[in-house]
Parts: structure tokens; sequence; C-alpha cells
């Protein structure tokens, strides 16, 4: 039987640099495959755009906040790995999240 439990992740807020060095990099395709993957998946995820994080020599570069734990800069995410990252982002925010019990 299914688990009919609805979704209690909070949002992850992604933001993907616009600049530049990380446009030259992929950034754009990033962002769009990030979206793609969190859609796809109906996760509770907001990708923004963000200027530079004065990283170029790393890019692509991504901000992520996910809720209640510090925001993360990841250095070098490749395109190509943006599903396999956007999952490792959603199973991050279900660790964070307390479970809650039915009443
Ligand atoms: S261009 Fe993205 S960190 Fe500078």
């Amino acid at each position: 039987m299914a688990d009919a439990t609805p979704t209690t992740t909070p949002p992850i807020h992604v933001y993907v640099c616009r600049a530049k060095s990380c446009t030259r990099r992929g950034a754009a395709e990033l962002a769009a495959a990030l979206e793609a993957t969190f859609a796809a998946q109906g996760l509770p995820a907001r990708v923004l755009r963000h200027d530079c994080f004065d990283l170029c020599k790393q890019a692509p570069n991504v901000l992520v906040a996910l809720p209640g734990r510090e925001q993360h800069l990841y250095t070098q995410v490749h395109p190509k790995r943006a599903a396999h990252f956007a999952e490792s982002l959603v199973e991050a925010a279900r660790a964070a999240t307390p479970e809650t019990s039915p009443s």
C-alpha cells in the first residue's frame, strides 16, 4: 500500500550564480536541470539566480539554504551532476525535518 502521508519537507532555496564565469561553465543549464529535477519529483525547492560569489575560478557555484541549517556554498557543480546534486539536497532537507506523528 502506498504511503499517503503528505510531504512535510520544508522548502530548499538554491541560489545559482548567474555571473560571467559561472554562466560560461554551465550555470544556466545547471539551474534548469535543478528546477526540472525538483519539479519532476514534486519537491519543495526554489532555484534562484544570484550575483557573483567571488569564487569565479571554481565555477559554477551554488549557495544552498536548507531549512534549519546554515547556508552552504558548493563549488564546481557541473550541470551533468544536477540531478544527483538535487537529490542529495532533498535527502539532507528531509533529514533535517523533525518527524511528525499523527494526532
Ligand atoms: S562568476 Fe560565479 S562566482 Fe563569480
